[in-house]
């Protein structure tokens, strides 16, 4: 039986190019999406942008251009940075696309006749940057402006006529859902937030507005588009082809496996999204985890806040792995984390060049010299052999289960400490030593060799290109790359050949 894994990064606003948040959310999908395929998951992984709505027609009226050629433009940029990141994305969906503007329009009609709808008149604060509506408890005075105390976005005071949604009548069933799928949302703390938030009582939502144009009308009346956030969070649905519900792809994959999101978005994607698909009677997402933010200095990064740290220059100065291997490692999964040129520095010289590109070098180098690039012949395990290896059949399962809740730190921790392991069993057992004992030499160089084809097995989903060149040693494949592979200590066949590679990491030279 096939298993079915699908997984999203939020879609971006086109509003101005991608930043590092941007590249944090995407590298993190990524790093799931492949994993999950190593484990044997047929995947679908999907990205793409969010172009409707008042923040983008602002944005491109500010730069004097019609929205559909703004969004043409800058999309391309976030397209251009899923392949600069090395993505695995399956599709990459535009919300302007015809695909989800009739996915879009069903799922209305729908919550229509369910009576899910009706027509009103909102009052209230709405923030145009997070496209979002605040009530007044949520709002704060700051420099003679009224800001949202969620987000610190400016809010203006809007009325006008708007179709509502019936979110009030979905408190109960929500918290019962919550209830129900204990891990519905994660990491649990924001979990915490939003139960909390729900059980404070919920308003009816307004999702339609009449002061602009740039969106899908509601099709019922023409003279409203639909909230970009209905718009939006619909586009998990449109790439699996809804409405058609027959069709292969979204009877495979839908529920959605795990919507990756920012703390930030977790209400429109905890509350809001299963409250409209439990009224049009869908089933709602498997998990939706809300990651922290990378800060620049102390504070999120945004275009008004003109603090952005650009991924591209990072990437071109550093290289790409170094960077994904960076924000999955040294961000602690959940929480807010930080990026600076000399922790990155630091992380590539210790980790990557020392402890991982060498460690390969070291050991094919001495392969070369001493057994002409043959596969170690003649190895017998002896306990100190067994014991290393047999670390990843013990932890075979904790560190699945660790991927499947969302546990990076622990997943990541453990290829850290074996990498340690690894060099360390390498610098003891003193290969040079033990040429006139041919039988411990092969062996301490197959256990050797194992270590990096483990570690490079695991390494994998976070850093791609350099794992695929080290797994060159071992003539493995991205196609043939099988996670569970690990468990097994006897890879590789005598009489067979490995390849020598080039140098994986180059070490930085630090002024200090
Ligand atoms: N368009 C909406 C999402 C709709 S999903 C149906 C949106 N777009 S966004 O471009 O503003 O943000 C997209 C994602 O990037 C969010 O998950 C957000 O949390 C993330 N990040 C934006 N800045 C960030 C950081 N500085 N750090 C980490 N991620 C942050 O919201």
């Amino acid at each position: 039986m096939d298993k079915f894994f699908y997984i999203t990064t939020p879609i971006y606003y086109p509003s101005a190019k991608p930043h590092m948040g941007h590249a944090y959310s995407s590298i993190l999908a990524d790093f799931f999406a492949r994993f999950k395929r190593i484990q044997g998951y047929k995947v679908f992984f999907l990205t793409g942008t969010d172009e409707h709505g008042q923040k983008i027609q602002k944005a491109a009226k500010e730069n004097g251009m019609d929205p559909k050629d703004f969004c043409d433009k800058i999309s391309k940029t976030f397209f251009d940075l899923s392949k600069t990141l090395n993505l695995s994305n399956d599709d990459f969906i535009r919300t302007t696309e015809l695909r989800h503007k009739k996915s879009v329009e069903t799922l209305w009609n729908i919550l229509e006749k369910k009576k899910e709808i009706y027509l009103s008149k909102y009052s209230g604060w709405y923030s145009i940057s997070d496209e979002a509506f605040y009530s007044d408890d949520e709002i704060e005075d700051k420099d003679n402006k009224k800001i949202s105390k969620i987000s610190g976005s400016q809010v203006d005071w809007v009325e006008e006529e708007s179709f509502f949604f019936k979110l009030s009548k979905w408190q109960k069933p929500l918290l019962k859902y919550y209830e129900e799928n204990p891990n519905f949302i994660l990491p649990e703390s924001r979990k915490n937030e939003v139960v909390s938030f729900v059980k404070s009582g919920l308003n009816d939502l307004s999702i339609s507005r009449k002061s602009f144009t740039w969106g899908i009308k509601v099709p019922s009346n023409k003279d409203h588009v639909i909230y970009v956030w209905l718009d939006a969070l619909t586009n998990y649905l449109s790439a699996l082809n809804y409405p058609d519900t027959s069709n292969i792809h979204y009877k495979s994959y839908w529920p959605a496996s795990l919507h990756l999101i920012g703390k930030d978005i977790l209400r429109f994607h905890a509350v809001y999204w299963p409250a409209f698909l439990l009224a049009a009677n869908i089933e709602p997402p498997k998990r939706v985890y809300g990651h922290g933010w990378i800060l620049s200095g102390e504070e999120k990064m945004s275009k008004s806040r003109g603090n952005i740290l650009d991924p591209i220059e990072i990437i071109q100065n550093y290289g790409l792995d170094p960077l994904r291997y960076y924000l999955i490692k040294e961000v602690s999964f959940g929480n807010d984390g930080n990026i600076s040129k000399d922790k990155l520095e630091s992380c590539i010289n210790s980790d990557l060049a020392n402890n991982y590109g060498n460690l390969c070098q070291r050991v094919i180098s001495f392969i070369e010299k001493n057994l002409k690039l043959n596969v170690p012949e003649n190895y017998n395990f002896i306990a100190q052999d067994t014991k290393i290896l047999k670390i990843y059949e013990d932890e075979f399962n904790k560190l699945v289960d660790s991927i499947d809740s969302q546990n990076i730190n622990y997943y990541v921790n453990f290829v850290q400490n074996q990498l340690f392991v690894a060099n360390k069993y390498f610098n003891d057992q003193e290969p040079w030593k033990k040429k006139g004992d041919k039988d411990r030499l092969n062996t301490i160089l197959y256990v050797s060799l194992e270590l990096i084809r483990k570690i490079s097995i695991m390494l994998y989903p976070i850093m791609p290109n350099s794992t695929l060149k080290a797994l060159k040693i071992f003539n493995i494949t991205e196609n043939i790359i099988d996670f569970n592979s690990i468990k097994n200590h006897e890879y590789l066949k005598i009489n067979e050949k490995i390849n020598k590679i080039s140098i994986l990491f180059k070490k930085i030279e630090k002024n200090d």
